[in-house]
């Protein structure tokens, strides 16, 4: 079947030129000047995809994108906003009212089809996942027993190694605003998790999902907390059901990564994830801290505990694995090495170590504990 384009602008030659372009690669084309004429034939058309120019003579391309977002028949086609103007704020108002990409003008046509191709492509998968009804991917969430242990690290090097086997893996950043995740992986994310925590729950479809995941440059998806402190959002229980329930059903693996006090929604996390690693460092405080969230954690579901040991190589009083075992009394997922520089060249490289220096010792530790989180998986399955 051949995909349809509806375009919208209000530049006869343009929208011409645009028409051409798409047609000689096969596409179905649709066009429209102005606003209320687009509304008018989209609706009639139900094209796969929409480019919409913000200036339109009579209603925005911004407005006609939020009518779209509203319309349940129209809720999830791709839309592609097109403007003259390329301040940061224009397209951060454009990428809000839910359009996928916003193009600043003049166009390159080539660019213009490759993000056609792209989203059309995208939007297929998803279509598709959803027939194949639903996947059950796995979640893994990852906590520190207290701040600054290595949650992050390991849990962001677990989903690398993870998206390596599977595309459909994403990192999520479960927290009401922002850690070290954009900083460690070196993103500026367009959208982010507390934009997803500001529609309704109904309105978190598997399309807006996957629109609020960016994609780092090694393919891993992922989604950060809000990015400022007066973006801070509370994560509430019916938000986050629907989050990682809709994730389960696109996402092979979706690795949560938890700030280490107990969030409130932390039954309705546990509820819905396969494993939960306590991580620690193997250390008299770090451990005391990791016995008091297991006790939490055990009250709170029976999701299978394990936890990862992070040695920072910091501490003299480092305490031994059988100790670290015996006093806690829960299996062990792993232990990571001591790796501060190889920690500080994976921040400066923006790659997790798994990928950056795939050798190391510690990248070896990390691998081995995907392998063990993904087997033990299957065998506590089977
Ligand atoms: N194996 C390791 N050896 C040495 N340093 C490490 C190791 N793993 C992580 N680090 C470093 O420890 C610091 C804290 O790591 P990270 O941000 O992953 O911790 P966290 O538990 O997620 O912290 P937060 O509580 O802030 O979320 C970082 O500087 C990181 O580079
Ligand atoms: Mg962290």
């Amino acid at each position: 079947m051949t995909d349809r384009i509806m375009i919208v602008d209000d530049e006869p030659n343009f929208l011409r030129m645009l028409e051409f372009t798409l047609q000689s690669e096969g596409y179905e084309v649709v066009t429209a000047e102005t606003g209320r004429e687009g509304i008018e034939k989209i609706q009639a058309a139900q094209p796969h995809l929409a480019i919409l120019d913000v200036s339109l003579p009579d209603i925005s391309g911004i407005e006609l994108c939020e009518h779209l977002r509203q319309d349940p028949k129209t809720v999830d086609i791709p839309v592609i906003m097109l403007s003259a103007r390329s301040q940061t704020y224009d397209k951060i108002k454009g990428l809000r009212a839910g359009s996928d990409e916003y193009v600043t003008k003049p166009i390159d046509p080539e660019e213009i089809v490759a993000r056609v191709e792209a989203l059309l492509s995208r939007s297929r998968h998803l279509r598709q996942s959803s027939a194949a009804s639903m996947k059950k991917g796995k979640i893994f969430a990852f906590m520190g027993s207290t701040g600054g242990v290595g949650a992050t690290t390991v849990a962001l090097n677990i989903a690398a190694a993870l998206s390596q086997r599977s595309p459909d893996t994403a990192i999520i950043e479960y927290r009401p605003y922002t850690g070290t995740t954009a900083l460690q992986l070196g993103m500026t994310p367009e959208r982010t998790l507390g934009d997803l925590l500001a529609l309704e729950t109904d309105d978190i479809t598997h399309q807006h999902l996957d629109r609020h995941l960016s994609t780092h440059a090694s393919g891993m998806r992922v989604l950060c907390a809000s990015q400022s402190p007066q973006e801070y959002r509370e994560l509430l229980p019916d938000h986050t059901e629907s989050i990682l329930q809709g994730l389960a059903e696109i996402m092979d693996y979706s690795i949560l990564d938890l700030p280490s006090i107990p969030l409130a929604v932390l039954p309705t996390v546990l509820q819905h994830c396969h494993v939960l690693s306590c991580v620690i460092e193997p250390e008299p405080i770090s451990l005391a801290c990791a016995k008091n969230l297991m006790q939490l954690l055990q009250a709170w579901g029976n999701t299978p505990i394990r936890v990862v040991l992070v040695n920072h190589g910091r501490s003299s009083s480092s305490l031994s694995l059988s100790e670290v075992k015996r006093q806690l009394n829960c299996e062990i997922l792993g232990v990571m090495t001591p790796a501060a520089e190889l920690c500080v060249k994976a921040c400066n490289t923006q790659t997790p170590v798994v990928l950056s220096h795939p050798n190391s010792l510690a990248a070896n530790a990390l691998l081995e504990m995907t392998d063990r989180l993904v087997e033990e998986h299957v065998m506590a399955l089977a």
